[in-house]
């Protein structure tokens, strides 16, 4: 049975629930600061695509779905990462993907590396997966620092509309090898044993 709940050394992620909903509406959805650097969400924002982010993300099965997962940080909303399952990067159409987001105040103290580490060793060990994608802006050096960090190294360039922004964007696709996440953040298999 796969744990859709990990501690790590400062924060807990979990399954969303109804009550972040208000949450991630301020913190994230009407936060420009928040939005420009994502392809799909409108600007200015539009409560019907918060109803169709809570209903996914409230009933997303964690075996097999795209999971996103809340980050809570002293028993309060501070951001999410997703599991992306294989897909959503259609030039690298097998492989699975993360991507994030942290409120503007809890940013600069290292909160997304903490929980992309747990997220991916999670997503390492549900899908088995050699290898993840992820696809920044390239003008995003914030998610480029964290993504650099976790290992993630560039592969190539694509364009994609963006939809806050309303033109399109330059983006940088970037992979992970297991082997050289496992290097630098430990072995999956043993860090989320209990999800095997
Ligand atoms: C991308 C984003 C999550 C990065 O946030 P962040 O706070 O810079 O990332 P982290 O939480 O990992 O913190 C890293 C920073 O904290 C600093 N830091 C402070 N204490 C730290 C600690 N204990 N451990 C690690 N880093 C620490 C680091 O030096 C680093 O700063 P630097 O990048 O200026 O060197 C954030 O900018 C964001 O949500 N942007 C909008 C949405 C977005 O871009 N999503 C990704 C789309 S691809």
């Amino acid at each position: 049975m796969l744990t859709t709940s990990i501690d790590t050394q400062r924060l807990r992620l979990r399954r969303y629930k109804p009550e972040d909903l208000d949450a991630y509406w301020k913190l994230a959805a009407s936060n420009y600061d928040i939005v420009r650097w994502l392809t799909g969400p409108s600007w200015p924002p539009q409560k019907t695509e918060l109803e169709l982010v809570a209903e996914f993300a409230l009933n997303a099965d964690p075996a097999t779905d795209t999971f996103p997962f809340a980050i809570e940080h002293n028993g309060a909303l501070i951001g999410g990462v997703d599991i992306q399952k294989p897909g959503d990067i259609k030039e690298f159409p097998e492989l699975p993907s993360i991507g994030y987001w942290l409120s503007t105040q809890a940013q600069g103290h290292g909160f997304m590396l903490e929980a992309c580490v747990a997220a991916l060793h999670w997503g390492y060990a549900r899908s088995n997966a050699e290898l993840f994608a992820a696809r920044v802006f390239a003008n995003n050096f914030s998610s480029q620092r964290v993504l650099k960090r976790l290992g993630f190294e560039p592969v190539g360039v694509c364009v994609r509309f963006s939809k806050p922004l309303q033109q399109d964007i330059e983006n940088i696709i970037m992979h992970l090898p297991r082997e050289r996440f496992e290097g630098l953040h430990g072995d999956a298999h043993v860090m989320m044993g209990a999800a095997q």
